[in-house]
């Protein structure tokens, strides 16, 4: 009956320390739904790749649980938890491992078991998603950081998971890079349902996709919610090393000199209207 429970991920972590002893992970519970695009939001070290590797169930020794469709992830086979979950880790070196591009994205399927015709189709779609069709023969160590990051996604993207946790997936990306990327994950989870977990410290993306957004700091989820319900004040988003999104944060100094705004925009649409309004009065 799991198919029918809304909640896949269920991380309830009092504490996590890696053996040296630094507590990475502290009083952590969030869920994440089918189908949901959530971000988590956090600044260097604040515990994202950490938790995310929970997810995966590549870290183990916490206490707490990690649940995947209702059942604890500690108990599940590896193969059961990588038919559903799938990981881009935050260093494209960590993840690839063939010589080639067309090699590395051929691995998961083929490894799933698909045929080589099948393989080979998955390949192809994976790599015209990221936009690497065109390397697909090239050998891996030539690649560029945000090509070699492209092709990682492109690896998971051929095995069709139905969960996607990703890690920084848009950092080292060039400025349209970025935004295709975001708009690849936005269109994997509206029209393939996928549901999807970005590890983040983006400020000014975060806000023009929608989905919860869960703000880390020092290793404790300091609050959830959409995008505007989180970021709220410079201030508060400075005790987590973070900042508003530029455009956020020129209106919230143009309310200090005695403009009212109702609220915030956190994106350059929302703004354009609030200014236009301004203008016309
Ligand atoms: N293998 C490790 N051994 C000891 N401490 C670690 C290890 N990996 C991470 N840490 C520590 O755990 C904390 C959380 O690290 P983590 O990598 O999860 O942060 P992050 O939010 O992903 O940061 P970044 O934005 O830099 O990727 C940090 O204090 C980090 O120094
Ligand atoms: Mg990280």
């Amino acid at each position: 009956m799991t198919a029918m429970n809304p909640v896949r991920l269920a991380v309830n972590i009092e504490q996590f320390c890696y053996p040296d002893g630094t507590a990475a992970l502290t009083d952590i519970r969030l869920e994440v739904e089918r189908g949901e695009f959530c971000a988590l939001l956090g600044a260097n070290g604040s515990g994202k790749t950490t938790l995310l590797k929970t997810m995966d169930g590549l870290i183990r020794e916490y206490r707490g649980t990690v649940l995947l469709d209702g059942q604890n992830i500690l108990k599940l086979h590896p193969r059961d938890i990588y038919r559903k979950v799938g990981l881009v880790f935050q260093n494209p070196d960590d993840q690839l491992f063939a010589h080639s591009v067309t090699e590395d994205v051929a691995f998961g399927p083929r490894n799933m078991g698909f045929g080589e015709d099948e393989v080979m189709r998955r390949v192809a779609t994976a790599l015209e998603q990221v936009e690497m069709t065109e390397d697909a023969v090239r050998n891996i160590h030539h690649l560029s950081y945000g090509q070699k990051k492209r092709v990682c996604i492109a690896g998971l993207l051929a095995m069709g998971h139905e969960i996607l946790l990703l890690d920084e997936p848009t950092a080292g990306l060039d400025p349209v890079g970025e935004m295709r990327m975001m708009e690849l994950l936005q269109k994997l989870n509206r029209s393939d349902g996928v549901t999807i977990v970005m590890a983040t410290h983006s400020v000014d993306m975060v806000p023009l996709f929608p989905g919860k957004v869960h703000i880390l700091g020092k290793g404790r989820l300091v609050r959830s919610g959409s995008a505007a319900e989180v970021f709220r004040s410079p201030q508060e988003m400075e005790k987590v090393r973070l900042r508003l999104p530029h455009v956020a944060e020129l209106f919230w100094q143009m309310q200090q000199d005695g403009y009212n705004f109702e609220k915030l925009p956190l994106t350059i649409d929302d703004a354009r209207q609030k200014l236009a309004l301004l203008l016309k009065k």
